[in-house]
């Protein structure tokens, strides 16, 4: 498996591949792997013929009071891990090659980065949306795969490459869950030992919203506010949102039908900010 540091470098491997065909297949990483990051590299080898993972904590997508500094690393194991998957390249750039000094390009996707994670992160999909534009063009990927737990982030790219005619094609991937039913995520590893029955109030009202809606609740105002009710009863959750949407616009439902998502963010002991989603009345 190559690790490739510099952007040109990256090119110039991605030219030559292109050029040799087979496709190329990219895993968007921000490292620290878990059995969900496997899971998206497995799915891009079944792609195409050769398959990297880009491996960058992206500083512009963590506002002033994030976590960019504190976010897990793990080089070493990383290269191992995906070395055993079978990826032939591991992209791991340094913030200051990206973002060189002069640097000003920001690509914006509106209406959708309104909501949800949008909302109370200002600028997060922006950094998203730049950093991906420059790996798709870098690794000249012909597929990129994403986990569906970033579900507004899917939406996202989706809508950026749609608009600017990018010929990629953008594969979700379902979220990959712990067997208690918890969201693999690499913040999962700031999670203190009495916080598991916490955080896994985001997937348990998930299932909630499902047997609720199942039992008639149609009032997406009503089913929130159980949601919220339940969450809220676990020591530790503060609730950043908890929102019925429609699954393709991301704008808020008023009743619930076969498109409508439920998604939260959920803080855990003040430290740990998880999301989670699913469809209401489908599994998945
Ligand atoms: O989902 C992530 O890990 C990041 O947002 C991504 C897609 C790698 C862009 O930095």
């Amino acid at each position: 498996m190559e690790i490739i540091h510099s952007p040109d470098e990256m090119a110039a491997w991605a030219k030559a591949q292109a050029a040799a065909g087979g496709g190329i297949a990219l895993v968007p990483t921000m490292g620290c792997f878990h059995d969900a990051h496997l899971s998206l590299m497995r799915c891009a080898r079944r792609q195409a013929g050769k398959v990297v993972v880009s491996l960058f904590v992206n500083p512009l997508q963590f506002g002033p009071s994030e976590d960019f500094a504190a976010y897990p690393r793990n080089f070493a194991e990383d290269c191992r891990m995906a070395a055993g998957e079978g990826v032939d390249a591991v992209f791991a750039p340094d913030p200051a090659e990206m973002y060189p000094k002069g640097f000003q390009t920001v690509v914006s996707v509106k209406d959708i980065t309104r909501h949800l994670c949008g909302a109370s992160r200002p600028g997060h999909f922006d950094g998203v949306a730049t950093v991906l534009v420059k790996l798709f063009h870098l690794t000249r990927a012909d597929c990129a795969v994403f986990g569906e737990k970033d579900y507004q982030q899917l939406v996202v790219i989706r809508r950026l490459t749609a608009d600017l005619n990018m010929d990629i094609e953008i594969i979700g991937h379902p979220t990959v869950r712990e067997a208690d039913g918890l969201a693999m995520s690499s913040r999962n590893l700031y999670l203190e030992e009495g916080d598991r029955e916490s955080a896994l109030s985001l997937y348990r009202s998930i299932v909630m919203a499902r047997k609720l809606a199942a039992g008639g609740l149609r009032d997406a105002i009503g089913l929130e506010r159980r949601l919220r009710e339940y969450i809220e009863s676990f020591p530790g959750t503060e609730i950043d949102y908890v929102c019925l949407v429609d699954a393709e616009s991301l704008e808020p439902a008023a009743a619930v039908d076969d498109r409508t998502l439920v998604a939260l963010a959920v803080r855990i002991g003040g430290r740990v900010r998880l999301i989670d989603n699913g469809l209401v009345l489908r599994d998945g």
